[in-house]
């Protein structure tokens, strides 16, 4: 009898406990606990619409913010390849190309390494170039920015 109650006991501590499980998938819809991010809520479970390209207009270049920023990118860089066997910008920006490609030269910057040294190619420092020019979009500000460009380039 006594081993009877004791699984009838069980089962319900088990059964509750199930159900507790379902409350908490109910109130957490998609997994995500309610979190919402910059974008919105996106359950994991739904697929939603992908965001329609940023157009990268190509009729102006955006001015430079501070000083010393790195000039944003005028043109598309879909599909330009920057990996470790090839790197597409130098095709047109480096400057054996850049004269022939009618292309910006990359400046003398890009040549020296972290010693200060003045290098005959691409510094590694500079090898990436996606880590400091991003294309110029249309985009509008995900959040809030009170940034105001430096005084010498109002
Ligand atoms: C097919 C040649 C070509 C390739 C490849 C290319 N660019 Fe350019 N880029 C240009 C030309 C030409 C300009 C001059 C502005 C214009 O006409 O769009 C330019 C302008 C720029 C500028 C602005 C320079 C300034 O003085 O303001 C930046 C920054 C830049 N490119 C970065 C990149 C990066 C980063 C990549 C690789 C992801 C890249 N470019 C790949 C041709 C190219
Ligand atoms: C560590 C950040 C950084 C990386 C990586 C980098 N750049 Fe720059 N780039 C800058 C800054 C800062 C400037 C503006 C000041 C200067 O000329 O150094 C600049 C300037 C330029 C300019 C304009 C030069 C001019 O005379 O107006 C071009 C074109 C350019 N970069 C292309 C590239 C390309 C192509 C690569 C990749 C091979 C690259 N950059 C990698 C920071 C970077």
């Amino acid at each position: 009898m006594k081993k009877f109650i004791i699984a009838l006991m069980s089962a319900g501590v088990l059964f509750t406990g199930v159900l507790q499980a379902e409350d908490a998938v109910n109130s957490n819809p998609g997994g995500i606990g309610g979190v919402e991010s910059l974008r919105g809520a996106s359950e994991l479970e739904t697929t939603r619409p992908a965001d329609d390209f940023k157009r990268y207009p190509k009729d102006h270049t955006l001015e430079s913010d501070y000083v010393y920023q790195p000039p944003l990118v005028p043109h598309s860089i879909r599909n330009y390849e920057v990996s470790l066997n090839a790197n597409k910008c130098l095709a047109c920006h480096s400057w054996k190309n850049a004269k022939e490609m009618n292309a910006t030269k990359i400046s003398v910057t890009h040549y020296v390494n972290r010693e200060d040294q003045v290098l005959s190619d691409v510094s590694p420092r500079r090898y990436f170039c996606l880590q400091c020019h991003v294309p110029q979009a249309d985009a509008k500000p995900l959040i809030e920015n009170t940034f105001q460009r430096v005084d010498s380039l109002r």
